[in-house]
């Protein structure tokens, strides 16, 4: 992934603006990562990537995935149960 593709598709939010929230604000809690722009709020896919961002914002191979197959996996998540949760991430 590069740092302008989307990781949270509810909100719209790159993974440059998740890197730079969790450097600046090196959140104690994974749960924390919502507050940037509410990534993390909508349909859950994205959690256990915000998770990886969160523990480690210097690595920006911490998603390594293509844009295309983040986008399918997503879609496929989508309509499946259950949702992914903080504390209890189920993808990544
Ligand atoms: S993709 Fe981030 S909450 Fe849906």
């Amino acid at each position: 992934m590069n740092p302008d593709d989307t990781i949270c598709y509810c909100y719209h939010v790159p993974l440059r603006k998740l890197v730079n929230f969790a450097r600046r604000a090196k959140p104690t809690h994974t749960s924390r990562m919502t507050e940037c722009l509410g990534a993390g709020t909508g349909c859950g896919w994205c959690i256990p990537f915000l998770v990886k961002i969160a523990r480690d914002p210097e690595s920006l191979g911490s998603v390594d995935l293509t844009p295309e197959t983040y986008a399918q996996q997503r879609k496929e998540y989508i309509e499946t149960e259950p949702r992914n949760t903080f504390g209890g991430e189920t993808k990544g």
